[in-house]
């Protein structure tokens, strides 16, 4: 497999902890798999605990089904999407925040999305040469009440020793300081990790002890005003280092702003039993250049 990016490209990424790439992606395939995501969420039916996504922390859901939708797709409600008395605001394709985390390896159209050459060179390209495919989200940012995503680090919620986890962040429909594009400090890859997030153990099996969070490293992250917007017309792929401190606004807009994020993490890291993602003995990690396909 040859080189995909520049070397100019390369360093940018090693000194700035992420890059974008416009025009990554083709129409064709961002429409397709916008199509199967919408498809999804209209196929999808709530239980009777309607699960939210919130990333601000004293609210963080960490209920079974968060857990366990690292075996599955599950979509995750706005959590401005009910009104008080339980009923939805707006339409449920319009109030679901994500859906996650395992669509790569169980939807055909979010495979065919995930595990290109293309991408696999890339992640070669920035020294990933065993990544494995861990996480997959399309996240709608839907309009008026797409929620704020504040500002971390993907180290603290996918972790390994050493840290390897990698962003792979497309943009699906144009993202804008409008509709809640990405906020990156840059350089910032080189600060320590300020906390772990944890699955309550000592049983690490179980999905019902929640999890917690861990710190490490007092240093508060930068705040918004100290952030670079990265706005990324629809096909755009932004690399982001597991260490970057990044942020997104509430899109209080009128316009969705659809995007897709792969987060892969090395194959000879070390990856903990406490990492609330743990895949099942059913549904093994796999290769992004799919190297592990059995040989005949
Ligand atoms: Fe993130």
């Amino acid at each position: 497999m040859g080189q995909l990016l520049s070397d100019e490209q390369i360093a940018r990424y090693h000194a700035d902890g992420f890059l974008a790439i416009e025009g990554f992606v083709g129409p064709t395939a961002c429409a397709a798999l916008r199509r199967r995501a919408v498809e999804i969420v209209e196929e999808f039916e709530p239980t009777e605990r309607r699960t939210v996504f919130t990333t601000n922390e004293q609210d963080r859901i960490s209920d079974g089904e968060f857990l366990e939708s690292s075996n599955n797709i599950w979509a995750f409600f706005e959590e401005e999407a009910f009104d008080d008395d339980g009923v939805l605001r707006q339409d449920k394709a319009l109030s679901i925040n994500k859906i996650g985390h395992a669509m790569h390896d169980l939807d055909d159209e979010f495979g065919a999305f995930s595990y290109t050459a293309d991408l696999a060179a890339v992640a070669a390209d920035i020294g990933m040469t065993d990544a494995l495919a861990l996480q997959s989200m399309y996240i709608f940012k839907q309009p008026l009440i797409g929620g704020e995503v504040g500002c971390h680090q993907d180290a603290t919620f996918l972790y390994t020793d050493p840290l390897t986890v990698t962003g792979f962040w497309f943009a699906i429909e144009d993202a804008t300081l409008d509709n809640g594009c990405l906020w990156m400090a840059p350089g910032g890859h080189r600060t320590g990790l300020r906390k772990l997030f944890k699955r309550r153990g000592p049983d690490y099996t179980r999905t019902d002890l929640g999890t917690e969070f861990e710190v490490l490293d007092t240093t508060p992250l930068p705040s918004p005003d100290a952030l670079v917007p990265l706005e990324a017309t629809a096909g755009t792929m932004v690399i982001l280092n597991g260490l970057l401190p990044h942020w997104s606004d509430i899109n209080r807009s009128a316009h969705s702003r659809h995007a897709y994020s792969l987060h892969c993490i090395s194959a000879a890291a070390e990856y903990p039993a406490w990492n609330w993602l743990q895949r099942s003995a059913e549904l093994p990690l796999r290769r992004l250049d799919r190297s592990d396909r059995a040989s005949v």
